[in-house]
């Protein structure tokens, strides 16, 4: 069994090599760092709630690899993601698991099917987990930046409904993410683990908000 450990933690090595690869140019917040702090809570939530470590890291590198801002459509980027699958010594059972839950995990306004799996529910609270807290706002930022949104706009009201090509699209602010998805992301965290990590970020962000909005008006 020795040897079979060995090898599944080259695969893991291998998918860090790929995503980082493939990652590098990406200035979007899909960047190499987050998917190394996703990979570092996935191991973090999968210990805790009992999923195969394995299938949660490699998932979790690979996990933004078939975004569709890195590639020509989703499709070709999973695409990609499994031709890189087909070449590693893993199981074919475990190939299909890991495409499944890079094909099915993104947010895409809350319009998704919840995850199949332990594994796929640890990997995509830990890409939620990283979108709140500190480390969220600091990326809602960078990413409102990169679409040319201002930070914050008073008479922009935040968006109730959204299909999700206007959710990736339309007219939006940083401050506006907040109420349009980073607050409802406590009450989708699919594990207990996470939950309660996601419990004292959201408390920090709406504090962040308060804060903000009273610097605003020049009150604080
Ligand atoms: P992921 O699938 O890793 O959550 P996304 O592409 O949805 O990535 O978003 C990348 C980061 O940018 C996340 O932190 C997300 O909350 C933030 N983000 C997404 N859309 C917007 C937006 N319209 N304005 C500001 N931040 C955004
Ligand atoms: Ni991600």
């Amino acid at each position: 069994m020795r040897g079979e450990r060995e090898s599944r933690e080259r695969i893991v090595r291998e998918a860090e090599a790929f995503a980082v690869a493939e990652l590098s140019q990406d200035r979007t917040g899909h960047d190499a760092e987050h998917v190394r702090r996703v990979a570092r809570m996935a191991a973090r939530l999968a210990a805790e709630e009992g999923a195969d470590a394995d299938v949660c890291a490699v998932a979790a590198w690979l996990h933004d690899a078939a975004d569709e801002k890195l590639n020509e459509s989703k499709e070709s980027g999973l695409r990609r993601v499994e031709e890189w699958l087909r070449r590693q010594p893993m199981a074919e059972r475990d190939q299909a698991h890991i495409l499944e839950i890079i094909a099915t995990m993104s947010y895409n306004a809350g319009a998704n099917p919840p995850m199949r799996t332990l594994e796929g529910k640890v990997v995509q609270d830990a890409d939620r987990l990283d979108a709140v807290g500190a480390i969220g706002i600091a990326r809602t930022f960078v990413y409102a930046g990169w679409r040319g949104d201002l930070m914050y706009d008073p008479h922009l009201p935040p968006r109730e409904q959204m299909t999700p090509g206007e959710y990736r699209r339309g007219p939006s602010t940083a401050i506006n993410h907040f109420h349009e998805k980073l607050l409802k992301l406590r009450d989708r965290m699919n594990t207990a683990a996470a939950r309660r990590i996601a419990e004292e970020r959201h408390a920090y962000m709406v504090r962040y908000l308060e804060r903000f909005l009273r610097e605003w008006e020049g009150l604080d």
